[in-house]
């Protein structure tokens, strides 16, 4: 007897503007049973970019289709240069030329650029439709698809343009993370193992042990990694839907991925979940030589991404760097800087992160000169 497999379902609880996260084997194909009772009518606008789009776009209209959803497509370029005004625009005048209505269903189909634009332009489409995410990265599914942050970049900097719009559904189909390239896949892994290290250590021991089966393909420690993250991420979220105060949290490593992407001009030599993994590598740093960790922290958390064959320290990116005091000047320019004072993610040991705003910049710099020491 072959057992249907079992899909989980975290409640992101925000009032008015709570939804469901399902995770699990085969959402696509059930995505029509999924979608159908959030619509008035039988008829939703799908966005999504070329990758996905060849690998995926068929299984998904043949979904909606055995519910009756008729479909209408728009495939964008793939990459981060398609989050910005001109496909944007493209985006939202396209939803009005297919007469999407207040009262109908956008669906983001693809990674975090996909959903980061298609949410935005939900947002602001009519003063704002409801939207559904299908995530197709494992950083998608774990933490962009999640939580409401829509928007694009501008020539002043990334994600500098957006709105808070929280989606109605987001199915996180686990089987779709198979045809991730092993570098996206590992890149995705750095936002799960930023959950472990800022707010749970069991879950960051599960990761150490299960870390490699799970980026071999084991697809139920995948979809509990995946439901941990989640449900860590609901829980911030519905504490501080805005970021006043908790789910800055989220940001550890941020500070410092930050000005490493900054340095590397957003390219190939560093994507942003491998810049996150070094960053929290970077964070335990500072936080044990700033006496609030364990001395033995930084060094599991290395260890632990050395093992899964990641990204961990300056050496590990390709070409050359700015020198330590560039990379402390790229920190001040981040969004996240509060009345001029760097704020960084703290640990008081892995799963006890804190906010702190007041670190000293010496420090910092100490850090980075020794970091950039070992390349
Ligand atoms: N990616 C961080 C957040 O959603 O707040």
């Amino acid at each position: 007897m072959s057992t249907a497999p079992v899909t989980d379902s975290v409640h992101v609880s925000l009032g008015a503007r709570s939804y469901d996260v399902r995770i699990g084997s085969g959402l696509t194909a059930r995505a029509g049973l999924e979608i159908a009772p959030l619509l008035r009518r039988k008829r939703v606008a799908v966005v999504t970019d070329e990758n996905v789009g060849a690998l995926h776009l068929e299984a998904l209209t043949a979904a909606l289709a055995a519910e009756g959803i008729a479909m209408t497509a728009l495939t964008l370029p793939a990459g981060e240069a398609t989050k910005g005004w001109p496909e944007f625009t493209r985006t939202v005048e396209w939803l009005l030329e297919q007469k999407i209505e207040r009262k109908d269903i956008v669906i983001a189909f693809g990674g975090g650029v996909i959903g980061d634009l298609v949410g935005f332009a939900a947002a602001v489409l009519r003063r704002g439709v409801r939207f559904v995410q299908i995530p197709t990265s494992l950083l998608a599914q774990v933490d962009s698809s999640v939580g409401g942050k829509t928007g694009i970049n501008a020539a002043q900097g990334k994600n500098l343009i957006g709105a808070f719009h929280q989606p109605s559904l987001v199915l996180a189909d686990i089987d779709l993370l198979d045809t991730l390239t092993p570098r996206d896949f590992l890149s995705g892994y750095g936002e799960v193992v930023k959950y472990g290290l800022l707010g749970d250590a069991g879950f960051f021991d599960w990761l150490d042990g299960h870390g490699p089966a799970l980026a071999g393909g084991d697809r139920v420690f995948r979809q509990y990694a995946v439901r941990r993250a989640v449900e860590m991420k609901a829980d911030i979220v519905a504490r501080d839907e805005t970021e006043e105060g908790d789910r800055a949290l989220l940001n550890l490593g941020h500070t410092f991925c930050h000005a490493l992407e900054k340095a590397t001009d957003y390219s190939d030599r560093l994507l942003h979940g491998e810049g996150v993994a070094i960053g929290c590598a970077l964070a335990f740093e500072l936080s044990q030589r700033l006496g609030l960790c364990p001395q033995e922290d930084p060094s599991r958390v290395r260890a632990h991404l050395r093992d899964m064959g990641m990204k961990v320290d300056l050496a590990d990116i390709p070409g050359d760097l700015p020198g330590a005091e560039a990379l402390l000047g790229l920190m001040a320019q981040d969004k996240k800087v509060v009345d001029g004072q760097l704020r960084f993610i703290l640990s008081r040991g892995i799963g006890t992160s804190f906010v702190a705003s007041d670190v000293p910049g010496d420090v910092v710099l100490g850090v980075l000169q020794d970091a950039l020491k070992q390349r």
